[in-house]
């Protein structure tokens, strides 16, 4: 993906050598206590140690036996580790539970891992990509050990107990820990990072209806603390209760405005689908201004390098700050393409809107409907400019109709980076 990252996950290899286990940094605010006890790396961790040759050669000959069993291994896993921690249900997505993609994720992102035993870097900025998710939900050590145990109950359930055990049980209990300590040392990174871990409450300041499906909130923590600057494309997770489901869920959201340090602004499109979209509609039909949210520290790694000099993209707000209907983007609805020069006051930008009601050409947008790189000319692109990279954003369709035009006009693979709203059909074997 080719995004930019300050985690340094080359550092964090080899796993061995992570051993942290106090974190160094006293600007934190923990604001749960039982979270600030487990982002220390607790030393009860299983560290069964690097695999052995044979070990490697038995998890990568077995892959494609237990991917082929996938969907069954991850209905199994999820239902056994819910129903042993129902508190999990607070921390997973329950629609994505129900629809039974991203029950998949997990268990493809460890075949994943072990198809690369040998050499993971060509995966390792989809492992980054998912510690900055886990990262924004809170995910802690300790809850490893919960998902191992489970995922590996799972294999051994239905790949049969006779065949999953002994040598092959061995192996992949050594892959497990040794991708979960990879995440470990990668998340307490992240951690360390941020000023406060858990969740933390903010006040609605002002919420603003941007059109009749996308709306604006404004959160200031409630503590009135200063917030940390973040880069733009960076995104925080929220946390609300559901009463229709009984326990909390969280979502991620972009923030959607230009970094500062007095509020955080969110842009959310509501789901009308004909299921509902869970968050979207609770937030819009019950967060008002003077409500409370948990907010996460913001986190991703996808964010826009000072030196990138042109963004084509759906949804994400530039450091200028110049597009405040970035967000109207995260259905096709409405799309954008930015034009950034490295001083703010050269910003040209070429919208694409759908929904133009009230909008004004030439202001608001410059052409109605999808994008369509092929109205803009190579100039208004600047592909033939190696220095101008493209940061494409928004539904996984979308990255790959763009990603497919700019590449057909010579746009080197390595300018173009993504960032999904959705988990990757395959987030981690890079295909
Ligand atoms: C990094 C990142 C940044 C993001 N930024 C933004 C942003 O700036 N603005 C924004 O609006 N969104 C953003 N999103 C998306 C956002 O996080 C949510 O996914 C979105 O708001 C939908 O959440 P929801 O709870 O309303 O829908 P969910 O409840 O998660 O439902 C999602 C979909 O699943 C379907 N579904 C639910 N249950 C079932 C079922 N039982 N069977 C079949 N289908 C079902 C629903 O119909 C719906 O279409 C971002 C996501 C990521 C990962
Ligand atoms: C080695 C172990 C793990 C692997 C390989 C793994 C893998 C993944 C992957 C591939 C995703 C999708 C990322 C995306 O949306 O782009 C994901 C998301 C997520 N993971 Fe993990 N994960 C692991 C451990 C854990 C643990 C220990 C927890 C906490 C109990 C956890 C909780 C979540 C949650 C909550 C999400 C967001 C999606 C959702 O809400 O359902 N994961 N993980």
């Amino acid at each position: 993906m080719g995004s930019h990252s300050s985690s340094g996950i080359q550092d964090t290899l080899p796993l061995a050598a992570h051993t942290s286990t106090t974190c160094t940094c006293k600007s934190h605010i923990f604001i749960d206590s039982e979270m600030a006890t487990n982002v220390k790396m607790p030393l009860d961790l299983p560290n069964p140690g690097p695999l052995t040759e044979a070990q490697k050669a038995l998890v990568k000959s077995t892959v494609p036996i237990l991917e082929k069993q996938g969907p069954e291994i991850t209905r199994r896993f999820y239902k056994a580790m819910l129903s042993a921690n129902p508190d999990l249900k607070n921390t997973f997505n329950n629609s994505k539970q129900q629809q039974g993609g991203q029950a998949e994720a997990l268990a493809r992102a460890v075949y994943g891992y072990a198809a690369h035993i040998d050499d993971p870097t060509p995966i390792l900025p989809y492992v980054e990509r998912i510690t900055h998710k886990h990262a924004s939900l809170n995910i802690h050590p300790s809850q490893y050990k919960i998902v191992g145990h489970h995922l590996l109950s799972a294999i051994t359930e239905v790949v049969g107990p006779s065949v999953f055990q002994g040598a092959l049980y061995d192996a992949w209990y050594a892959a497990y820990w040794e991708l979960a300590r990879l995440f470990i040392g990668l998340e307490e990174k992240l951690y360390e990072g941020a000023e406060w871990v858990g969740w933390r409450e903010f006040v609605v300041r002002e919420r603003k209806e941007e059109t009749e499906d996308v709306c604006s909130f404004y959160l200031v923590p409630k503590d009135g603390g200063v917030l940390p600057g973040y880069k733009p494309g960076q995104y925080i997770s929220v946390q609300r209760y559901i009463p229709e489901l009984g326990f909390n869920q969280s979502r991620q959201y972009s923030l959607s405005d230009a970094p500062n340090t007095n509020h955080f602004r969110i842009s959310v499109r509501r789901d009308h689908s004909p299921i509902p979209g869970t968050l979207s509609n609770n937030l819009h039909s019950t967060l008002h201004t003077g409500d409370t949210i948990q907010v996460a520290f913001p986190f991703g790694e996808f964010f826009l390098s000072s030196s990138s000099s042109t963004c084509p993209s759906s949804t994400t707000s530039t450091s200028s700050g110049v597009h405040s209907l970035a967000s109207h983007a995260l259905n096709n609805e409405t799309t954008s393409l930015l034009t950034l020069h490295p001083s703010p006051s050269q910003v040209k930008r070429a919208i694409f809107y759908s929904d133009i009601q009230g909008a004004v050409q030439g202001q608001d947008y410059d052409f109605a409907g999808r994008m369509d790189l092929s109205k803009l000319g190579d100039e208004v692109l600047r592909v033939g400019d190696e220095s101008a990279e493209y940061y494409v954003c928004g539904p996984e369709r979308f990255m790959d109709d763009i990603g497919k035009s700019l590449r057909g006009r010579g746009v080197d693979v390595t300018r173009i980076h993504s960032e999904m709203f959705s988990a990757a059909a395959n987030p981690i074997s890079g295909n």
